[in-house]
C-alpha cells in the first residue's frame, strides 16, 4: 500500500485538526496515511507522497519552512503538496503562483479598498507574497498543489506582541474560519495531483495519527 505523510506545524493548535481532515480524505482513497508534527519526522524515505501544512505566523510558520528546506533533495523523488492557513488574504484572482496551481478557500480573500493601488496591508496579504518563500524553500522542485484556507484565531491564547501584530497587520477578527468543505475537497484531489497510483483492488486505507494506530 502506498504511504502518504501529512506533516504539520502549528502555533495555537488549530492546524492539527486540518492535518487530520486532510489525512482522512486521502485515506478514503486507499492509502496508508501518517499524520505527524514536523518535529517528529526524521526521514521521508518510506513515503510515496508528502503534504506539509502550517499557518501564516508573520510569514509561513518557520518550522514548516525549515522542514521544506531540509528535505528539498528528497522532494526530487517524492511528490509534495503544501497547505497554508491564514486569516487575511487580499483578493487578486490569482490561481497559480510561480507555475504552481493554488486552491484558495473562496471565503477567505477580501477585495482591496482600491484595486488600482493596494495599501501596505493588502500588499502584504497577497497570495504571491505569502507563497514566494515556500516556493523558494523547495526550489528547484515545485509542489504539485498549494491549498490556502481560513484558519482559527483566538486572541486569548496569544502573547502581547502577537496580538499587536495581528491587530495591526493581519487585521482579522478573532474566530473560526476553517472551511471544512474546502479543506476536504482540496485533500480529496491530492492522490490524483500527487500522481500516486493505488494498486488495483485495495480497500480504503487508514489515517494514523502520530504513528499510533
Ligand atoms: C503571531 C501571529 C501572526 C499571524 N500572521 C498572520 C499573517 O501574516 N497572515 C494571516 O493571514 N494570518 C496570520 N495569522 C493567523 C494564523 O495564521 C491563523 O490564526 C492560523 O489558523 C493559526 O494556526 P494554528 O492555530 O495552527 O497556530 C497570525 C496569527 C498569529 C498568532
Amino acid at each position: 500500500m502506498n504511504r502518504i505523510l501529512v506533516a504539520y506545524a502549528t502555533m495555537a493548535g488549530s492546524t492539527v485538526e486540518v492535518a487530520q481532515a486532510v489525512g482522512e480524505e486521502i485515506a478514503k482513497s486507499g492509502y496508508q496515511v501518517d499524520i505527524l508534527p514536523i518535529s517528529e519526522i526524521k526521514d521521508l524515505a518510506t513515503y510515496d507522497g508528502v503534504i506539509v501544512g502550517g499557518p501564516m505566523i508573520m510569514g509561513w510558520h518557520r518550522a514548516a519552512l525549515r522542514f521544506l528546506k531540509k528535505h528539498r533533495e528528497a522532494f526530487r523523488d517524492i511528490p509534495l503538496a503544501v497547505f497554508v492557513m491564514a486569516m487575511s488574504l487580499t483578493q487578486t484572482g490569482e490561481t497559480s503562483v510561480g507555475g504552481v496551481p493554488v486552491y484558495v478557500d473562496e471565503k477567505l480573500p477580501k477585495p482591496p479598498e482600491n484595486e488600482e493601488r493596494l495599501n501596505f496591508r493588502e500588499r502584504y496579504a497577497r497570495l504571491s507574497n505569502y507563497l514566494r518563500p515556500i516556493l523558494k524553500a523547495t526550489r528547484p522542485v515545485k509542489p504539485v498543489s498549494i491549498g490556502v484556507f481560513g484558519g482559527r484565531l483566538e486572541y486569548g491564547r496569544l502573547k502581547w506582541w502577537a496580538v499587536l501584530f495581528v491587530m495591526l497587520i493581519v487585521q482579522a477578527p478573532a474566530g473560526e474560519r476553517r472551511n471544512w468543505t474546502a479543506i476536504r475537497s482540496w485533500a480529496a484531489g491530492l492522490p490524483a495531483a500527487l500522481n500516486i497510483i493505488r494498486p488495483p483492488g485495495t480497500s480504503p486505507g487508514q489515517a494514523t495519527e502520530c504513528g499510533i494506530n
